[in-house]
C-alpha cells in the first residue's frame, strides 16, 4: 500500500481568452509586481492584456528575468518589491518567470542571507509574498507546482527549491498565448513534459496503479499532440492538450507516493549551467543514455513502458532476449521521439566533446549530486559513464 499526502491548492483558470478573468484573482488594490522576460510578452500583446485586467491595483512591472533565471537578476528585483511595497506578484512567462518570480516571493519575505534559499532547497523558507502566473509557454509545470529552479551565475549553480508557501494563488491559462512560441520553445515544452513523467513513472513498480495510467495518458498524449504542434503551428486544440499535459505532468499527482528519479534532470542541469544548452535540450541528450546505462535496475518498469507507451507488446516465448530487444527498442524509439521535434540527442550537436566531462563530474561532486536517481545507486562513475554516453 502507499503511503502518501497529496495536496495543490492551485485554482487553475484554463481556456480560450481567460486572461481578463485576472481581474478577479487579484485582490482590487493590490501593489502588484508583473514580472516578465527578455519581452515576448511585450511584442505579443500578453502584457497590454495583464495591464488592463489590472486597472483596480498598482502595477510595477520588472522585465528581463532570462531563461533559466539568475539569482543576480531576481535579487534586483526584490529590490523593487521592497522600494514600492509590493504585495502580489504576478508572473507573466514561461517556466523561468513562473520559478524566478517564486524566488523573489520567497526572497522578498526572508531574513538573513537569501543564498539559504538554495542552500536549504527552500526548506528556510517561513514566508513568501502571494503569487499568480499567466502562462506562456507549456513545459515545466511550474504553474500548478510549488518549486522553482534558479541559477548563481556567479558560481555556475542551478538549484531547485521546494516550499508549499510557493504554490501559485492561481494558474492563468490560455492555450493561444503559445502560438507566438518558437519551434524550439514548442518542442523543449514537450521534451520536458515527457521526461518529467519518466522521471516519476519509470523507476520501479510500487503498484501504484492510478499514478502509472495516468502517467503513461500523458506520455501518449505528449507522443500523439507534440509532432501536431509542429505540423500544424496555428492549431489551438493542440497546444491545449500539451499545456494541460505539461501542467498535470508535475503537479505532484502522478508522483504522489511513488518512487522518483530525477537524475536525469540533475545531470542534465550542470550541462546548463557550464554550456548554456536549454533546460529541454540537456533532458533529450541525458534520458536515452541514462535509461541504458540503468536498464537493469530499472527492467520491469521498462518493459511495462515499451508494453504500455510504444505498443511493444510480448509475443509467446520471447524469453530474456525478446525483453532485452523490447527493452533497446523502446530507448530507441524515445531518442527518435525527440529528435522527431528537432531537439538533438547527442552533445556533439550541441559543439560539446569528450574533453567537457571531467568539468561536468566535477560540479555534480561540487553540488552534492553523489547518490542519485530512486534507489540513489546513481554515483559519480555511473553519472561519468552516462555523460561518456551522451557524446
Ligand atoms: O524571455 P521571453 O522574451 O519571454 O522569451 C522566452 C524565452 O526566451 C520565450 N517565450 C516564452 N513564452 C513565449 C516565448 N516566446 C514567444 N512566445 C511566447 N508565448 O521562451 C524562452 C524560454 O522561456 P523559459 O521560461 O526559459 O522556458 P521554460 O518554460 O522551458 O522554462 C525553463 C526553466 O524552468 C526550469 C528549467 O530548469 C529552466 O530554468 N524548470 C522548472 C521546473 C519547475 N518549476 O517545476 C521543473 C523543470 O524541470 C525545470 O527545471
Ligand atoms: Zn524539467
Amino acid at each position: 500500500m502507499l503511503n502518501f499526502s497529496y495536496q495543490n491548492p492551485v485554482k487553475v483558470i484554463f481556456g480560450s481568452g481567460v486572461t481578463a478573468q485576472l481581474a478577479r484573482e487579484v485582490p482590487a488594490g493590490s501593489r502588484v509586481l508583473v514580472t516578465y522576460g527578455g519581452g515576448s510578452v511585450v511584442s505579443n500583446g500578453t502584457l497590454a492584456e495583464v495591464r488592463a485586467a489590472l486597472t483596480a491595483c498598482h502595477v510595477v512591472e520588472f522585465g528581463g528575468i532570462e531563461p533559466n533565471p539568475h539569482i543576480e537578476t531576481l535579487l534586483r528585483a526584490v529590490e523593487v518589491v521592497r522600494a514600492e511595497a509590493i504585495d502580489f506578484l504576478l508572473a507573466v512567462g514561461g517556466g523561468s518567470v513562473m520559478d524566478g518570480t517564486k524566488y523573489i516571493a520567497a526572497a522578498a519575505c526572508h531574513d538573513g542571507d537569501v543564498m539559504e534559499i538554495t542552500r536549504t532547497r527552500g526548506r528556510c523558507i517561513r514566508r513568501a509574498l502571494p503569487l499568480g502566473v499567466v502562462v506562456t509557454l507549456a513545459a515545466t509545470g511550474s504553474e500548478t507546482n510549488n518549486g522553482g529552479v534558479v541559477t548563481h551565475a556567479a558560481t555556475h549553480t542551478k538549484s531547485a527549491f521546494f516550499s508549499p508557501l510557493l504554490f501559485p494563488r492561481f494558474a492563468v491559462m490560455d492555450p493561444a498565448r503559445t502560438l507566438t512560441l518558437p519551434v524550439r520553445q514548442v518542442s523543449n515544452g514537450v521534451v520536458d513534459a515527457f521526461v518529467h513523467v519518466i522521471e516519476q513513472y519509470l523507476t520501479y513498480p510500487v503498484n501504484g496503479k492510478i499514478q502509472d495510467r495516468f502517467a503513461e495518458g500523458i506520455l501518449l498524449t505528449l507522443i500523439e499532440d507534440g509532432p501536431k504542434a509542429l505540423s500544424q503551428p496555428d492549431d489551438v486544440e493542440v497546444r491545449g492538450n500539451l499545456m494541460w499535459a505539461a501542467s498535470q505532468a508535475l503537479n505532484g499527482l502522478i508522483g504522489a507516493g511513488v518512487p522518483q528519479d530525477w537524475a536525469t534532470h540533475m545531470l542534465g542541469h550542470e550541462l546548463t549551467a557550464l554550456h548554456g544548452l536549454d533546460h529541454a535540450q540537456t533532458l533529450a541528450v541525458v534520458l536515452p543514455a541514462m535509461l541504458e546505462a540503468r536498464r537493469d535496475a530499472k527492467r520491469a518498469k521498462l518493459l511495462q513502458y515499451a508494453e504500455r507507451v510504444w505498443g511493444l507488446m510480448p509475443v509467446d516465448d520471447e524469453g530474456a532476449d525478446g525483453e532485452e530487444q523490447r527493452i533497446s527498442t523502446a530507448i530507441a524509439r524515445t531518442r527518435a521521439f525527440f529528435e522527431s521535434l528537432q531537439v538533438p540527442t547527442r552533445l556533439s550537436a550541441y559543439g560539446i566533446g569528450a574533453n567537457a566531462i571531467d568539468a561536468l563530474v566535477a560540479q555534480l561532486e561540487a553540488h552534492r549530486m553523489t547518490a542519485l536517481g530512486e534507489r540513489q545507486d546513481v554515483d559519480l562513475a555511473l553519472s561519468r559513464r552516462v555523460y561518456e554516453a551522451c557524446l
